[in-house]
């Protein structure tokens, strides 16, 4: 199936002859091919008689050895599923099998992508990147304090490297552009955080999706905002790179070295927010973060901490 996506992916129509040929099977099994490819990719096809078949717009497919010649100085291994049920579970599986970290989980879409609080992450075929990033912990909790954020600065900063502006942040690790948002983050961590664990660094980046009725909050995506198609190896590349600078300087300084740069990122920073913590609710105003990435808000005048990954904020109506 994969060889007759490869073949399609230029967005030219090509006869089922000729796909036959290069696959070495019947027209009706390229039939039965394209039948698939519709159903399970939901990719869209033109079928036209005389002329042939035609991906309904061209792709371009995620790329390891490109990804690796834009970024040579990440040299983690990088594993590409075309469909997955979610990468961050299947680094974990990778981790229970004994592979080495760090290493990279990429999928062209996933079929059950996890978002914080529970949540579904809409995950469509080669559109969006869905990327998995397994690194081994054994310095202790320090290693860890504050890593989701320092994980959102990177994304961030990787999207305006790629001309997208207006992009910030929102605690803990929401990347928006004004109100929408166009990336997620979600680390998951097995093992001993006090001694010898892995974390697995779950990004996900809405690319060149244009319309989805799936998403239930509000969402935009790197092409909607640039009207531009976007290189999602190139992408992929700039993440990395990205990431290793920020992993390097967190591991350097802890988080008391980047705070202050996720302050100045902070869109929400000053506003008047409602806290969410399951069913309860706790109103106050934003005054930043502290030395371990956790919440300071001003609650009926007095100063409150709040960390933990089930909390998430909404501004207020009369902020
Ligand atoms: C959020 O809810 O904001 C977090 C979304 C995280 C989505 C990414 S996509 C790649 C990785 N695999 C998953 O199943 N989830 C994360």
């Amino acid at each position: 199936m994969l060889t007759l996506l490869k073949l399609l992916k230029d967005g030219r129509f090509h006869s089922g002859q000729a796909l036959g040929a290069a696959l070495g099977v019947s027209r009706s099994a390229v039939w039965k091919q394209l039948q698939h490819l519709e159903a399970e990719l939901g990719l869209s096809i033109h079928k036209v008689r005389g002329r042939g078949y035609q991906l309904a717009a061209p792709l371009t497919l995620l790329d390891p050895a490109e990804i690796s010649a834009r970024a040579p100085s990440c040299e983690w291994p990088i594993l590409v599923f075309n469909s997955i049920d979610s990468t961050n579970a299947e680094a974990l599986r990778a981790i229970e099998r004994g592979q080495s970290a760090p290493f990279l989980v990429l999928a062209e879409r996933q079929t059950a992508g996890r978002g914080r609080r529970g949540r579904k992450w809409v995950s469509p075929f080669a559109e969006n990147i869905y990327y998995s990033l397994v690194l081994r912990i054994d310095g202790g909790m320090r290693q860890l304090e504050g890593l989701s954020l320092v994980v959102g600065l990177a994304v961030m900063q990787a999207l305006r490297g790629l001309g997208i502006s207006g992009v910030g942040l929102k605690w803990p690790n929401d990347v928006l552009v004004g109100q929408q948002k166009i990336a997620g983050i979600l680390l998951e961590l097995v093992g001993d955080p006090a001694d010898v664990c892995h974390v697995v660094i779950g990004v996900g980046i809405n690319v060149n999706m244009q319309m989805t009725d799936e998403v239930d909050q509000q969402w935009t995506s790197m092409r909607l905002e640039s009207g531009k198609a976007v290189d999602r190896n190139h992408l992929v590349a700039e993440l990395g790179l990205m990431l290793q600078t920020y992993l390097n300087r967190h591991q350097a300084g802890g988080f008391p070295a980047i705070q202050a740069e996720w302050e100045q990122n902070h869109l929400w920073q000053g506003r008047a927010v409602s806290l969410i913590a399951g069913v309860s609710q706790i109103d106050g105003e934003v005054l930043g973060i502290d030395v371990q990435g956790a919440l300071r808000l001003k609650v009926n005048g007095v100063e409150k901490v709040f960390s933990g990954g089930e909390l998430s904020l909404r501004l207020r109506d009369d902020s």
